[in-house]
């Protein structure tokens, strides 16, 4: 029997060049290496410099990476979603324009605000315009730059976060591999608990709202952490139940790189092995939605064809979820 899934058949990604270290943290706010690796497993972090470029610009890094790597014609993709927190402008689509400027001149395409979750809640978007028939060919791309909502005073934020973008692509898959199965949920409450308080319709800018730091991010970090692990956790233990699968039977867990301990967490509730996480906070930070495809793009090398891989996140809004996935290729 033939069933059309939408498999990922292509990765790149895009890290700023500029590196934050804690030790340059530790100059800015009263904070230290020995505090930020401990708590959140955090060594360094990229910074795009100057911010004026835009979260495009990496995006179109990312998805630059994706085609030269795998020589792809950009006319062939059908649509382009970037999921992101920071778009370029508030109104004007960052999604359109990084399909123009990669020349992706046969598509449509849109933005996708999930917070942190907004690529697992891509990876969804993807595969349901592919086994629909209407897409052949969608360019998936989550990237952030958190630099531009942070405030470098606030030591409670600036040591989480940086910036980056990653990229997949999803196309038909006839031996029924690629995305298998979802859990997503949100729960608007969770908004009093991480959020940038203005710039939107609520509360628009104005000086006021400059003088009191109301366009950075604000996290309560206490809370928004019990509620990721347990958020991740459970949803994580439903997609493993309805697919009658074992933690054994996975091979990977692409798991939101928010916090080190947040990870461990997971392990533990799990009882995973070791290598079954895959890890890269310690050199990005939190990439808000980049950090699931920068995952991928670290360690493409490693994944096989009929791997099956688990993803979760956990964002603002509260937004959270996992999906199954088999791998489709050996890179
Ligand atoms: O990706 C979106 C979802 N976000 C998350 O999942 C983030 C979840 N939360 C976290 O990762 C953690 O809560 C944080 C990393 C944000 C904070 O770690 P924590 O262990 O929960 O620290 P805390 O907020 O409970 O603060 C403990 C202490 C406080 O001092 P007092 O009140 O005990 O004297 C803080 O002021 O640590 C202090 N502190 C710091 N000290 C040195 C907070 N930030 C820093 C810092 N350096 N950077």
């Amino acid at each position: 029997m033939t069933t059309k899934t939408a498999a990922i058949t292509a990765v790149g990604g895009y890290v700023p060049e500029h590196v934050l270290t804690n030790a340059d943290l530790a100059q800015m706010v009263d904070t230290s290496d020995e505090w930020i690796v401990s708590r959140t497993g955090i060594k360094e972090r990229r910074i795009l410099k100057p911010t004026s470029l835009g979260t495009s610009f990496m995006a179109i890094k990312a998805a630059q990476n994706l085609l030269d790597k795998n020589k792809l014609d950009p006319t062939q993709i059908d649509l382009v979603i970037v999921a992101t927190a920071t778009p370029d402008m508030p109104v004007s689509s960052t999604a359109a324009y990084v399909a123009t400027e990669i020349g992706a001149t046969n598509a449509f395409a849109y933005d996708l605000q999930g917070a942190c979750s907004g690529f697992l809640f891509g990876m969804s978007a993807a595969s349901s315009h592919i086994s629909s028939g209407r897409c052949s060919n969608v360019l998936l791309i989550g990237a952030d730059t958190m630099s531009s909502i942070i405030d470098y005073t606030n030591r409670t934020t600036c040591v989480i976060f940086g910036d980056g973008a990653g990229a997949v692509l999803f196309e038909p898959n006839d031996e029924g591999l690629g995305l298998q199965d979802e859990v997503l949920r949100v729960d608007g409450n969770g908004r009093t608990y991480l959020k940038i308080d203005a710039g939107g319709s609520m509360l628009p800018a104005s000086n006021e709202t400059v003088t009191e730091k109301q366009h950075f991010l604000r996290q309560e970090g206490r809370p928004v952490f019990k509620f990721a692990v347990s958020y991740m956790s459970s949803a994580i233990t439903k997609v493993l139940e309805r697919n009658q699968l074992a933690k054994d039977d996975i091979d990977f867990v692409v798991a939101h790189q928010a916090n080190k301990r947040i990870l461990d967490a997971i392990s533990n509730h799990l009882d995973l092995k070791s290598d079954q996480m895959l890890i890269n906070i310690d050199r990005y930070g939190n990439t808000t939605a980049a950090t699931l495809p920068l995952l991928l793009w670290d360690y493409e090398h490693l994944l096989k064809k009929n791997q099956k891989l688990l993803f979760t996140a956990f964002g603002g809004g509260f937004t959270w979820g996992a999906s199954y996935l088999t791998w489709a290729y050996n890179s």
